[in-house]
């Protein structure tokens, strides 16, 4: 069966960074970079959007363990990290022992029913088309139990500060370059999607409103969450 193009395509990045850059090197550019400060900020956005001790979170698309890594520091909860490439994983498990990464290239999420508090997905609608984010959003209601919270980045146009992952994006297709996919998404689509699914749109954050910054993470954020019945 054909592959879906985000594994191909960041299976093939990951291994180019693994080839030409010492292992923590590759594994941080492999998500973004910065892996400890953008860790520290993604935390940051989950407890202030409810992460408590003991609670399920599951991180979609976690990479490397940005993320888990942080978390792991102070948070006694149950962490599930999906993601479409192994030895992200691998490196992933190293920082955060005691959590659990499933290597997962479909478009679902393998955890049950209404059994996650929080469901996070930093910088990954950002590199997927539209239906598959829609499809991950679908599943999330799924996975989520009733109260519960799906947290995730992405970029948009209203925002200055993406403009500049735009113009790297034409000029990377300028050249007929090889990237992976970056994908803006407007408020209204996710609005749409929120409404056609029923979730509640708690909040939209861009800019340094906040207890944490979102113009420091490099994307705008959301927080949709799953009513009560
Ligand atoms: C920019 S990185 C962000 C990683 C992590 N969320 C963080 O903030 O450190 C995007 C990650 O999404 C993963 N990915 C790409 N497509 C995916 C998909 N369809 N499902 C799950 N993970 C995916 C990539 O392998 C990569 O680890």
């Amino acid at each position: 069966m054909a592959k879906f193009h985000f594994v191909e395509d960041y299976e093939r990045y990951v291994a180019q960074l693994v080839a030409t850059h010492p292992i923590d090197e590759a594994m941080s550019l492999a998500v973004g970079g910065d892996y400890e400060r953008v860790g520290k900020i993604e935390a940051a956005i989950l407890l202030s959007f409810g992460l408590r001790q003991g609670m399920h979170v599951v991180d979609l698309g976690c990479g490397s363990g940005r993320l888990a890594a942080e978390l792991h520091k102070s948070f006694d909860i149950s962490f599930t990290g999906t993601d479409v490439v192994g030895s992200l994983l691998d490196y992933a498990k190293t920082k955060a022992p005691s959590y659990n990464f499933i290597l997962h290239q479909a478009l679902g999420i393998p955890v049950p029913d209404s059994s996650a508090d929080i469901v996070s997905a930093f910088s990954l609608f950002t590199h997927l088309l539209h239906a598959e984010t829609y499809l991950y959003l679908e599943d999330t209601l799924r996975v989520l139990k009733p109260g519960g919270k799906l947290i995730f980045s992405f970029l948009e146009f209203a925002e200055k500060g993406h403009w500049d992952v735009f113009r790297s994006t034409v000029e990377v297709t300028r050249s007929a370059g090889q990237s992976h996919l970056n994908t803006f998404i407007e408020r209204n689509a996710i609005q749409t999607w929120a409404d056609r699914l029923g979730f509640e749109i708690e909040r939209f954050v861009s800019g340094g409103d906040t207890a944490w910054d979102a113009a420091a993470l490099g994307q705008a954020v959301v927080v949709l969450r799953k009513p009560n019945p």
